[in-house]
């Protein structure tokens, strides 16, 4: 079976061929990151232009790389939801248009399940339920997946924790985006130079992450500007609560539902810290810990086409009505 992934939900553009479930041929992606730079975050109109540019080439290599033709494709699967609704358009009509044209059947993938579904590219998925995590520039969540599918444990109030780097990147001078440049930093950095307060929230697995963007700013008007040493032990510091923040409550949450498996996937995957205290943790803890390699934490879609077989070995195709949603909650089955 010949899955074709497409994934059109924000800046990249990406084609994925994938054979069965774990033999990727190709993962095409196309990025229009720097076209955003100068203005410190993504513009929605540039990033469906780049969209609507990038879709036909990046197909055609796809293809190209994964050494099929056309006609050999079983399955088209894309991303329908969430994202910015520019670029989802872009991504949802081309594989639309492809499965009238080569009469294959459709399959819409929700974005945040793709992510974790990356795991399972390399990895066999546990037939046990597991704890999904998911961190990105948009979403901090924490999902409980069972037989019945994926239900919402906690997710956050204000700012997601990728929004809390760029924006704290953003008040450092750090440019766009802030967190890997953080991430750079923190590394050369001792932590402790400040303590940040952990947020007070009503739901146990609710996140909040927008204070700690007042407490960069107070501290940058009351100590700012700071020299390089300062900047990276001011990073390190940053980066040790906000890691610690969201790996405790993954763990806690592993505990209340009695898993064995905690699945993490989205961009701020990428954060070295992350990787290392998810990994650490999970040891201490006895949960086996599902880290994505590096190359599946940006948008790609390989991960949308792994997604979208088992969406469609579970319950089916979609018809050609199928809408593409800004926002829209997980699937509940
Ligand atoms: O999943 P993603 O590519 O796009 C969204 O769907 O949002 O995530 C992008 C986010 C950005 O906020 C970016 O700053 C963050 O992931 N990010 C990182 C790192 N690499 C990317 N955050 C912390 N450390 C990193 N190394
Ligand atoms: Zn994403």
């Amino acid at each position: 079976m010949i899955t074709l992934g497409i994934e059109s939900s924000c800046d990249e553009t990406s084609v994925a061929v994938l054979s069965g479930r774990q033999k990727l041929l190709s993962n095409v992606i196309s990025s229009s990151i720097k076209m955003h730079q100068p203005f410190g975050g993504v513009v929605p109109e540039i990033a469906s232009r780049h969209c609507l540019e990038a879709i036909q080439p990046v197909y055609k290599q796809a293809l190209e790389t994964a050494g099929i033709t056309e006609s050999q494709i079983d399955l088209i699967a894309v991303t329908h939801a969430p994202g910015l609704i520019g670029s989802l358009l872009v991504g949802l009509s081309f594989a639309k248009a492809l499965s009238y044209a080569l009469a294959k059947p459709l399959v819409g993938v929700h974005h945040l399940e793709a992510h974790l579904e990356a795991n399972f590219i390399e990895n066999r998925r546990p037939r046990q339920p597991f704890i999904g995590l998911i961190i990105s520039g948009g979403h901090t969540t924490l999902l409980h997946h069972d037989e019945a599918g994926y239900h919402l444990m906690g997710e956050t109030v204000d700012d997601a924790i990728g929004e809390a780097y760029d924006k704290s990147a953003n008040l450092l001078g750090l440019g766009y985006p802030g967190g890997p440049m953080i991430d750079r930093l923190a590394q050369q950095g001792k932590p402790g130079l400040i303590r940040f307060t952990r947020p007070k929230i009503k739901g146990t697995f609710d996140f909040s992450f927008s204070g700690i963007k007042t407490a960069v700013r107070y501290y940058l008007r009351d100590h700012g500007p700071l020299n390089d040493s300062d900047l990276k032990d001011f990073c390190a510091s940053f980066q040790g609560a906000v890691v610690d923040w969201v790996v405790r409550k993954a763990y806690d949450a592993c505990d209340a539902k009695q898993c064995k498996y905690l699945v993490t996937g989205g961009g701020v995957m990428a954060n070295s810290l992350m990787r290392q205290s998810l990994e650490r943790e999970s040891k201490k803890r006895g949960v086996r810990a599902f880290i994505p390699p590096m190359k599946f934490t940006t948008d790609n879609a390989a991960m949308i086409a792994r997604r979208g077989l088992e969406v469609f070995l579970n319950r089916g195709p979609d018809d050609l009505s199928l809408r593409a949603q800004p926002s829209l909650a997980v699937a509940i089955a």
